[in-house]
């Protein structure tokens, strides 16, 4: 087996030497392998997704990955930007099915803007749509308008657009994962406005029939979004297209007060996955020892079992950090009085004592 381990920018070396301290404490058998990505590989390579980072993300049955973006890589051209790796790993890898739960854990219940009631307990599974949608659909791009729109003004535009089999594809993950779980799938769209989200309504309804088990609910995204913020506990599996995904999965990270605890997982046909946190690199407060890192442990965890076929050490490290928190460790984000405020190394090492 082997890791592509991807780092990143701002404090993802920081969060991703604790995740990988733990991953060596578990004394499995696997590979190992580093490589740049975003902007640290712009500035020694010339580019943020280097063939090199590429072709060992390629080979390796998982890689791990930090974040990316700096402040002074902002004013770089669109195609040199940090943020270009990420969307390029995940268009290359097929990385289509986008894993991003919100979990609020119990001692963390108070760090929710919303009312403790409406948090305690919640596990949302999100599932966004990842190499599809108006992030990839041609043609985009900036031209003198040409056919009338807005006579004399130049213009930009982006396509929104699915085809039936990246539809089809997610609403299996979408649909399965809910059987695994509630056996209640809400699928999110703009099929009110949207040719390509009535598209998606359909061939969601469709994709149903075969499973006859699960409940399926659609909503439109506007009326999502304020469900996630009044009751979000009525929700379990939700399926969206990219951009959606996109928007939904920050509001219900910030649910549980803690954006720094959340993994993600993104996978391919063949159960190649990225894993990554769903926070970025924030890099105000990179290199000052204070990031929390257990999202990207629990995106280590999130690799073992669906890429590396080891989900007792999933549980194992899922278990260690749930210790943890329970013996009152509390990195600066999820601080509060009572509990030991403690910096990114020390949450590493607490959590493989707690292994
Ligand atoms: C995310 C990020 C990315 C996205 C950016 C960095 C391209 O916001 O993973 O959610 O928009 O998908
Ligand atoms: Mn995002």
């Amino acid at each position: 087996m082997k890791i592509a381990i991807l780092p990143g920018d701002g404090i993802g070396r920081e969060i991703v030497t604790e995740a990988v301290k733990v991953l060596k404490a578990l004394d499995l058998s696997f590979e190992m392998e580093f490589a740049d990505v975003g902007g640290v590989a712009y500035a020694a390579h010339g580019h943020p997704l280097p063939d090199a980072t590429l072709k060992l993300a390629k080979q390796a049955d998982a890689v791990l990955f930090g974040a990316v973006g700096d402040f002074q890589y902002d004013n770089l051209e669109r195609h040199l930007r940090p943020e270009q790796a990420i969307l390029g790993l995940r268009k290359e890898l097929g990385l289509f099915a986008n894993f991003r739960p919100a979990i609020c854990y119990e001692q963390l219940t108070h760090a929710s803007s919303l009312k403790p009631e409406l948090v305690a307990g919640l596990d949302i599974l999100i599932i966004r749509e990842l190499t599809g949608d108006i992030y990839f659909g041609q043609p985009r791009g900036r031209r003198t308008a040409s056919d009338g729109h807005f006579p004399g003004a130049d213009e930009a535009f982006d396509t929104m657009r699915y085809a039936r089999p990246e539809i089809e594809r997610i609403a299996h993950v979408a649909f399965q994962a809910a059987q695994k779980r509630g056996k209640k799938l809400l699928s999110v769209d703009k099929a009110n406005v949207l040719e390509t989200f009535q598209f998606w309504r359909d061939v969601m309804n469709e994709v149903h029939k075969q499973y006859p088990d699960v409940t399926l609910e659609h909503m439109y995204v506007d009326n999502a979004a304020m469900q996630l913020v009044k009751a979000p506990k009525n929700i379990d599996v939700l399926v969206t297209g990219n951009m959606f995904g996109d928007i939904l999965s920050d509001e219900a990270a910030m649910l549980t007060g803690s954006i720094g605890m959340l993994p993600s997982a993104s996978l391919n046909a063949k159960n190649q996955g990225l894993y990554e946190p769903s926070h970025g690199s924030a890099p105000d407060i990179a290199g000052k020892g204070i990031a929390n890192p257990l999202a990207t442990i629990l995106s280590a965890a999130m690799m073992l079992r669906y890429s590396l076929g080891k989900p007792e050490a999933a549980d194992r490290i899922e278990r260690a950090v749930k210790k943890v928190l329970a013996s009152g460790l509390r990195t600066a984000d999820i601080y509060s009085e009572g509990t030991r405020k403690v910096g990114t190394v020390e949450m590493g090492d607490a959590v493989v004592a707690a292994l």
